[in-house]
């Protein structure tokens, strides 16, 4: 558990390893994050997706960075992709796990284990549009269908609940006349995720992030 006297990095780069289940566009925004400067003392040392043919893979491959699929289907059971699962994060000892579009119901031991240290970005305003049932386009269909004005996204550390763990960042997005989910999902992405998730990474990259009492305080001065 982090406390306000322990920042999570200082003197090495932050390791991050994100895990992917579409397209990638947040993991590109943490690449891109890192290569212009925007995100500061932290590397991506391993991707891992839970499908095979996600372009997630691709972009990884083609910035260099080690990645590999782990698959519920190539496994007997549940169980034992949990264990291939936390196994192969573990090989990678990172410091931050970052959820990039992350459909999987997570081992337990593995959100007990990185406590503090796992982050997901969800496409909306929590405590809105979240939970069990709120993921990618259909967050922005239930948006659409209550009507609401405003939306956005929030980067997170994960806990034992769905989306409920201590808030780091959010920003609202403004819901227009004639939106349709797909073009809300890509303002929400434009104009929020890939511009709060990199920010994210480099204030816990930088030790700016610090969680007392199940929420976030965070100290944005350098
Ligand atoms: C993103 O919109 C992300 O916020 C969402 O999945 C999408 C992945 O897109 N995550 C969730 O809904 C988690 N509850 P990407 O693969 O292009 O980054």
């Amino acid at each position: 558990m982090l406390t306000s006297d322990e920042p999570m990095t200082q003197n090495h780069k932050l390791r991050i390893l994100v895990c992917v289940s579409g397209g990638g566009t947040n993991l590109q925004a943490i690449i891109d994050g890192i290569r212009d400067g925007r995100i500061t003392n932290a590397e991506i040392i391993r991707v891992i997706s839970n499908n095979k043919k996600n372009y997630a893979l691709t972009r990884a491959e083609e910035n260099g960075i080690p990645a590999l699929s782990i698959s519920p289907k190539d496994y007997a059971d549940r169980e034992q992709f949990n264990k291939a699962l936390l196994d192969a994060v573990n090989e990678a000892s990172p410091d931050l796990v970052v959820l990039a579009g992350f459909l999987v119901v997570l081992p337990e031991e593995m959100t007990a284990q990185y406590r503090n240290r796992m982050i997901n970005i969800h496409p909306a305003l929590i405590p809105s549009f979240c939970g069990k049932g709120y993921y990618g386009l259909k967050v922005h269909e239930k948006v659409l269908e209550r009507g609401v004005k405003i939306t956005g996204a929030t980067v997170h550390f994960v806990d034992e609940g769905t989306d409920t763990g201590p808030i780091i960042l959010q920003k609202a997005v403004e819901v227009e006349d004639g939106d349709t989910p797909e073009i809300l999902q890509k303002r929400v992405m434009e104009q929020a995720e890939w511009v709060i998730l990199p920010e994210a990474i480099d204030l816990i990259a930088n030790g700016k992030v610090t969680v007392e009492d199940g929420k976030c305080r965070k100290d944005r001065k350098s």
